[in-house]
């Protein structure tokens, strides 16, 4: 085997609010998985799988370590600053407390821990292989998601959110779908906890991927297109324009529309708010400590952003690390150039659906009636950014490019001819731009350690790569003129 990483079989480490764990290590060298046993055991040679793993027991909240807090949310009728019960009707208390919380740290409990152990810890993998191919210098490392049930990291966040639904006693959630990966990680979710669960996938998405649809059917869900006619923002929608293609904020203003009308029904989301960044941070987590144990600090740490999620989750941890001085890698979020919110959009409260029924966020955003051209990666589809991550960007602690799709499928075919796995849509992003910084690297001779975010597999996403590989991808450009006409009908708040 070619991979070269060394490490001690046994290694003693400290990490922040945690005991000494002991970690031991997958024989397969350029795969690093962790199992801690508070007590040292004589043999060492265990595989981690077959030892008790330890995920992380608590979920990391930025909030408390960021030296200005984020603005808060505001009611959507008053503007006034949103009360914790301005939410009862849309989440579980507990839901509510994370939303709201300054609190570092907040304990997993015990039986997420346990849903987690069917995927975590997640490995940490050396790009070797592309790293060969791109003759360059640099160490890419990516924290591979894909081996959740639903295949991304949308499940971190499903399985606490219909958990604490659970506890509440709730029967019915809805929600919203862009590529599908959230829907069904919802749907998952809910069939481990016996709960209905009704998911708006996006139309362009819904046509696209017809096995997610089936994915979400076969774990109990009910799937309908949006816009819909169930609604009376999907009607509106339909109304202007009967061949939409929809989009992440039409879809959710149907789901939340569904669970304002419906006493008996809440709703989940899966990006952009706090909570849900913060149960994602367990990718962080233990990718600091797999990283640690390899011996190696991150230069440059590159992520996808929809929403925010699957990026704040790995990078918010290494954020509080590099706030502390330990460390200084660049942070550097991606986005597609057809829906560009951190680069192109302006920094503003907007509501976080077209039909105004969400809260106001502060956030960068195209505009809450910005419908993004159908690029193949349908989760980063979205008008705007998580407000925490347009926080963290005023705050200058990390950076954002955007990257038309051509160049993400040229990066993912690389990356599937090297390494094996067949990258979701949206992570082909991150791909491209740890390529892109790889090829710096080859210039400029530094060998750089690049981690990445490799936050799904693509397995029901062929058709992207269908229409990559017989050369029909076209660059959806950017349009100004839609973007300044979205814009103009943000609210004016003064
Ligand atoms: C695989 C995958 N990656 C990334 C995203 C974007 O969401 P976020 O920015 O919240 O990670 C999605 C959203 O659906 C997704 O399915």
């Amino acid at each position: 085997m070619s991979q070269s990483l060394s490490f001690s079989p046994n290694l003693s480490f400290k990490g922040e609010g945690q005991k000494h764990g002991y970690a031991s290590f997958s024989s397969n060298a350029n795969q690093l998985k962790f199992s801690f046993r508070h007590k040292p055991k004589t043999n060492t040679s265990v595989s981690p799988c077959a030892v008790a793993t330890e995920i992380p027991t608590h979920w990391y909240n930025i909030i408390a370590d960021l030296p200005i807090k984020p603005p808060p949310p505001l009611h959507p009728k008053t503007f006034a600053p949103l009360q914790p019960q301005d939410l009862s009707h849309l989440f579980p208390d507990e839901l509510i407390k994370q939303e709201t919380s300054s609190e570092q740290f907040i304990v997993i409990p015990d039986e997420v821990v346990d849903i987690y152990r069917l995927w975590r810890p997640t490995p940490l993998i050396r790009a070797k292989r592309l790293e060969k191919l791109l003759d360059t210098p640099a160490r890419i490392y990516y924290k591979y998601e894909g081996v959740s049930p639903a295949g991304s990291h949308k499940p971190n966040t499903a399985v606490p959110q219909v958990w604490y639904n659970a506890q509440q006693g709730v029967k019915n959630v809805v929600t919203e779908t862009g590529a599908g990966q959230w829907g069904s990680s919802l749907a998952f979710a809910c069939s481990l906890f016996g709960i209905n669960c009704e998911v708006w996938q996006v139309r362009a998405s819904y046509d696209q991927k017809p096995y997610r649809k089936l994915m979400m059917q076969t774990w109990g869900a009910k799937v309908h297109p949006s816009p819909s006619n169930l609604t009376e923002s999907g009607r509106k929608i339909l109304k202007m324009d009967p061949s939409s293609p929809g989009s992440l904020g039409i879809a959710i203003s149907e789901a939340v529309e569904m669970a304002a009308l419906n006493e008996d029904t809440k709703y989940c989301l899966g990006s952009v708010l706090n909570h849900v960044l913060l149960h994602q941070t367990v990718i962080g987590e233990e990718c600091i400590k797999q990283m640690e144990a390899l011996g190696e600090t991150p230069d440059v740490i590159i992520g996808c952003t929809g929403g925010g999620s699957n990026f704040a989750g790995l990078c918010f941890p290494f954020i509080r690390e590099k706030l502390k001085g330990k460390i200084n890698p660049l942070i550097r979020a991606v986005e597609p150039t057809a829906c560009p919110s951190l680069t192109k959009g302006v920094y503003a409260y907007d509501y976080g659906d077209t039909a105004q029924l969400t809260p106001l966020m502060k956030m960068h955003t195209l505009g809450h009636e910005f419908i993004p051209d159908p690029i193949h990666a349908g989760g980063l589809r979205y008008h705007g950014m998580a407000p925490l991550i347009s926080h963290v960007y005023e705050l200058g602690f990390m950076e954002a490019i955007s990257i038309p799709q051509i160049e993400c499928f040229q990066g993912a075919i690389k990356f599937a001819r090297s390494e094996g796995l067949i990258p979701a849509p949206e992570p082909t992003h991150a791909i491209a731009a740890a390529i892109r910084e790889a090829l710096h690297c080859k210039e400029s001779g530094e060998s750089k350690v690049i981690l990445m975010a490799m936050c799904g597999h693509g397995h029901f996403d062929l058709p992207a790569y269908e229409k990559y590989l017989q050369g029909a991808m076209v660059d959806l450009s950017f349009s100004e003129d839609k973007i300044q006409a979205s814009l103009a009908n943000i609210p004016q708040l003064s």
